[in-house]
């Protein structure tokens, strides 16, 4: 029988899913996640969460501009991708037309942005680790939120684009992202520090629906 692959002969997007696998699994079963899986959130309440990835979003994407030009980093920069017009489109639909008045980021999305400020904008994988965490997620799990929003509260359109991607068909672009992961010129200790970051992202993560679950009692449907 042939050996188990080590981590160094793994393929670098292999490498990621396996090293984000644990903390993956803590993301997704977080008490805000949960409640709102379980239909135990009021809108308003999922209105916070949207308001967190407005602002989360507009430092990836704005990283994003900044990295457009380097090489490395310029594979990962996929402006179909873009989630902050959706973000706004979503924001207005929940909160109002004032909604840009009506919106404050938790302690831990600032945390988060300051994280995405520090890392994604001269780091090409830095930038790499924080695309990775958010939009290969929304690619995959976030689509269960869709039919979330769909199915428990008659929510789709407005309300839930951010779930809506213009980039065809979505197992093919994940693919080629991967394959993008793969073929980046990083070595091991790239790599690495790439995975660390990632990790990081996840962490981000779970602190924002921590700070999100201490507002669970003015949210409950
Ligand atoms: C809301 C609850 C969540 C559910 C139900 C969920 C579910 C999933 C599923 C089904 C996949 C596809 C796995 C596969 O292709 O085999 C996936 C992948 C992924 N999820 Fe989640 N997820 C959730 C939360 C999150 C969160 C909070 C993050 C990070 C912010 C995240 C980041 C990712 C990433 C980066 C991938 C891609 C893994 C890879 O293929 O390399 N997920 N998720």
């Amino acid at each position: 029988m042939a050996a188990p692959l080590t981590a160094e002969q793994l393929p670098f997007s292999a490498l990621l899913r396996e090293s984000t696998r644990d903390v993956h699994e803590r993301a997704h079963h977080s008490a805000f996640m949960s409640t709102l899986f379980d239909g135990g959130l009021t809108l308003d309440g999922y209105a916070r969460l949207v308001t967190q990835y407005y602002f989360i979003y507009q430092a990836i994407e704005e990283a994003a501009d900044a990295q457009r030009d380097h090489p490395v980093a310029a594979p990962f920069v996929v402006d179909e991708l873009r989630r902050v017009p959706a973000l706004e489109a979503d924001l207005a639909f929940f909160l109002g037309e004032d909604w840009a008045d009506r919106i404050e980021p938790v302690p831990a999305t600032e945390d988060y942005v300051r994280r995405i400020r520090t890392v994604a904008f001269d780091w090409p994988g830095g930038y790499v680790a924080h695309h990775y965490t958010r939009y290969l997620g929304d690619l995959a799990g976030g689509q269960a939120v869709r039919a979330l929003l769909k199915h428990t509260y008659g929510v789709e359109g407005p309300g839930a684009l951010f779930y809506a991607f213009d980039i065809g068909n979505v197992p093919a672009f994940r693919k080629r992202y991967r394959a993008c992961l793969d073929d980046a010129p990083w070595d091991e200790a790239e790599r690495r520090r790439i995975v660390t970051e990632t990790l990081t992202a996840f962490e981000c993560n779970i602190a924002v629906f921590a700070d999100l679950a201490g507002e669970l009692d003015a949210f409950r449907a």
